[in-house]
């Protein structure tokens, strides 16, 4: 079949002239993690806090049932968006003493539950500050280089996806909580604040030699069943004022995405924003096949977090694919993926 070899030799040729070069570009080499809860995989259980969830129920649908200290029932967006680039299903956090630089050298999360940008806010609960994080980093950046070589690690660094995922708690673990910044500014002002350590923050990345980075953005916040418990007079309803501020917030975050676009060279800086699809699951769970939207999974589902959502908890559900929220605070692991798969197709997809 002389022509039929031909056919192959060709595709062949058109394979080696077309495709490495397309393949190497669009390649992501690692999933690289700072952020709070939403994406911290267990680098808490190694740290002084009591901001913790390394015991059951939580991780109880996670491989092997096993508490991992993500605040879930499974896995967290990060684990579903390193899932989608053909990496590992899990990304695995840095001071976790079970995994080492070959297993880093994929994927790793710095983030810390219970912090923000704001170096207040991860005083509150005595976590990793977001600064820190990038410290843990630049110490990773070291082994990696011993571990792969340079050119490779110079490789494996550019190539990865930095995703970064906080703000949350700056607003209702601090601002809405702690006396401090609510008298040094007004809410606005805190914003700039905040925009202003986030662009610091994605500079100094860049300057480490990042490319690709996703900046996520705030979840209507005021629709987590904790803040709902709170709004005693709106018949617990979602907290309109707290939705808007995220939606406020959001804008800032993507105005920040444009100028770092213009103002650093070689970044793809893109914004990732979990508010409307999360929100329409709230508005239209039957569409996704959820039941309860306004409490969570675990305990009473109205309050528990942390400690309080505990093996002894009474009424925790039974089926948390439900369920929009796990806890009080923190998605299903169900919601991730629906979270994560949206961000994945409408942001993320560039980078595949
Ligand atoms: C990482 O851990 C694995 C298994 O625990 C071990 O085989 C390997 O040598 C370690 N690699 C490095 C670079 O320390
Ligand atoms: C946060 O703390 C670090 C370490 O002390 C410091 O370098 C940084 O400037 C602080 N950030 C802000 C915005 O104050
Ligand atoms: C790796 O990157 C650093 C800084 O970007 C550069 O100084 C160094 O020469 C690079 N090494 C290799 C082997 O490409």
């Amino acid at each position: 079949m002389p022509y039929m070899a031909f056919l192959c030799l060709l595709l062949l040729v058109s394979l080696l002239l077309s495709s490495p070069r397309t393949i190497t570009e669009a390649k992501v080499s690692a999933v690289i993690v700072f952020g709070d809860s939403s994406v911290d995989a267990g680098n808490n259980n190694f740290i002084p806090t009591i901001a913790r969830s390394n015991f059951l129920p939580y991780g109880r649908d996670f491989v092997g049932g096993k508490a991992t200290g993500r605040f879930s029932n499974g896995r967290i967006p990060t684990d579903f968006i390193s899932e989608a680039f053909g990496l590992k299903p899990t990304v695995p956090a840095y001071l976790d003493p079970a995994y080492n630089i070959s297993d880093f050298a994929s994927g790793v999360t710095f983030a810390s539950a219970g912090t923000g940008y704001d170096n207040a806010t991860s005083d509150v609960l005595s976590v990793i500050p977001l600064w820190k994080q990038l410290e843990y980093y630049k110490e990773y950046q070291a082994k990696l280089i011993a571990y792969q070589g340079s050119a490779t690690a110079n490789e494996t660094m550019k190539e990865a996806l930095y995703v970064m995922s906080l703000g949350t708690n700056d607003f209702l673990e601090n601002y809405y909580t702690m006396p401090g910044r609510s008298s040094q500014y007004n809410i606005q002002q805190y914003q700039d604040f905040l925009i202003g350590i986030a662009g610091g923050f994605i500079e100094k990345l860049h300057g480490l030699g990042a490319r690709k980075i996703s900046l996520g953005g705030l979840p209507p916040m005021g629709c987590l069943p904790l803040e709902r418990t709170r709004n005693v007079f709106g018949s617990n309803d979602c907290m309109e004022s707290y939705n808007n501020l995220a939606v406020d917030f959001n804008k800032k975050l993507e105005a920040l995405t444009v100028k770092l676009n213009k103002d650093l060279p070689d970044i793809e800086l893109v914004f990732s924003n979990p508010y409307y699809v999360l929100l329409q699951a709230i508005k239209k769970p039957s569409l996704y096949g959820f039941d309860v939207t306004s409490t969570a999974c675990c305990a009473t589902g109205i309050f528990e977090m942390g400690y309080a959502c505990n093996r002894n908890s009474l009424f925790t559900c039974t089926d948390a694919n439900k369920y929009i929220f796990w806890d009080s605070f923190h998605p299903t692991q169900k919601t991730n993926q629906i979270v994560s798969g949206y961000v994945v197709k409408n942001v993320l997809s560039q980078f595949l």
